[in-house]
């Protein structure tokens, strides 16, 4: 099995044995033995240079990378290879370079010699304070790099959604239909990997209808139970996550630009009453906590719903 998570940290932080005065050499030197990728780099931004990183921070970074990668080394690669067939790990034509690099940006793709070279910043996330999360990190990346993306810095999802849980709760709740498209409003904008989405209540006809939604408008307006992912969430009263809808043989697509979808049903007195669906561009982007933040707004959605698309 060919290395897919290529640590240079160690190669990277030979800078550290020399006087500051010459890390801006020393990066000519591992431009040379990295090349193209680093000369790379710099065509896309600009000439880098460390005059200004201070020693003791590139310390600190390089020792509790160290402690980090102890913890983490199996993982940093072990949930991108789980979806081995969602991103095309046999085409082989990418990798990940984690080293560090005197800019602020956590990873950009570059051509490599043969392959797309996804080079991560490591030392851009810890100053962020999330190296922590690396294996996040690098999984997110992926998941935008066959997005087609071409650089991007990391955001915490559990960060971004206890801001948005947040929100939510401060958003006016006095008419259910304005709260739902809120939500949906705040959402759109708010999730970087949520391209659609929208709330589908049961109907007097048993029949699930779009309610609320923010994105493009879509036909499907009415669904039959079990029928489509919605359909089937609902039949099963269960959160269906669906990394790749390629490979579903159940689904109703919307749109040739969605690639993955998550339904969570809502329940009122035990009973499914509608439910959120959310669409996305990217593969693979969702994960528990999705389902949990998801969940949580259909609690607060279900609590108001009483005037009910079954009175008209
Ligand atoms: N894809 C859904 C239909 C609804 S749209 O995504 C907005 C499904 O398979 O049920």
């Amino acid at each position: 099995m060919r290395n897919l998570v290529e640590n240079h940290i160690e190669e990277f932080s030979e800078i550290l044995k020399y006087d500051k005065s010459e890390w801006d050499k020393i990066w000519k030197r591992l431009k040379k033995r990295f090349s193209p990728i680093l000369d790379r780099i710099e065509e896309k931004l600009g000439r880098v240079s460390f005059e200004k990183i201070e020693r003791r921070a590139l310390d600190s970074f390089v020792q509790e990378f160290g402690n980090v990668m102890k913890a983490k080394k199996e993982k940093v690669a072990e949930k991108i290879r789980k979806n081995s067939d969602k991103f095309k790990l046999s085409a082989e034509d990418f990798v990940i370079f984690v080293a560090f690099a005197p800019f602020n940006i956590d990873w950009i793709v570059v051509k490599g010699k043969k392959e797309n070279v996804i080079f991560f910043n490591a030392f851009s996330l810890w100053n962020k304070n999330e190296l922590k999360n690396i294996d996040d990190a690098v999984y997110q990346a992926v998941v935008h790099f066959r997005h087609g993306d071409s650089e991007g810095n990391y955001y915490n999802k559990e960060k971004l959604f206890d801001g948005l849980t947040i929100q939510i709760k401060n958003l006016n709740n006095n008419d259910v239909r304005v709260f739902m498209k809120d939500i949906c409003k705040l959402l759109f904008e708010k999730v970087p990997y949520y391209d659609w989405v929208g709330f589908y209540m049961l109907n007097n006809e048993n029949l699930l209808e779009l309610t609320e939604f923010v994105g493009e408008p879509t036909e499907h307006v009415k669904i039959p139970i079990g029928k489509g992912i919605c359909g089937q969430a609902a039949e099963r009263k269960i959160t269906f996550v669906v990394q790749d809808v390629t490979r579903e043989t159940n689904y109703l697509s919307c749109s040739p630009k969605v690639k993955s979808e998550i339904v969570v049903p809502m329940f009122k007195n035990g009973e499914v009453i509608g439910e959120i669906d959310i669409d996305s561009h990217y593969i693979a982007p969702f994960d528990e906590r999705d389902t949990k933040f998801l969940e949580f707004i259909g609690n607060e959605v279900s609590k108001i719903w009483s005037v009910n698309l079954k009175e008209g």
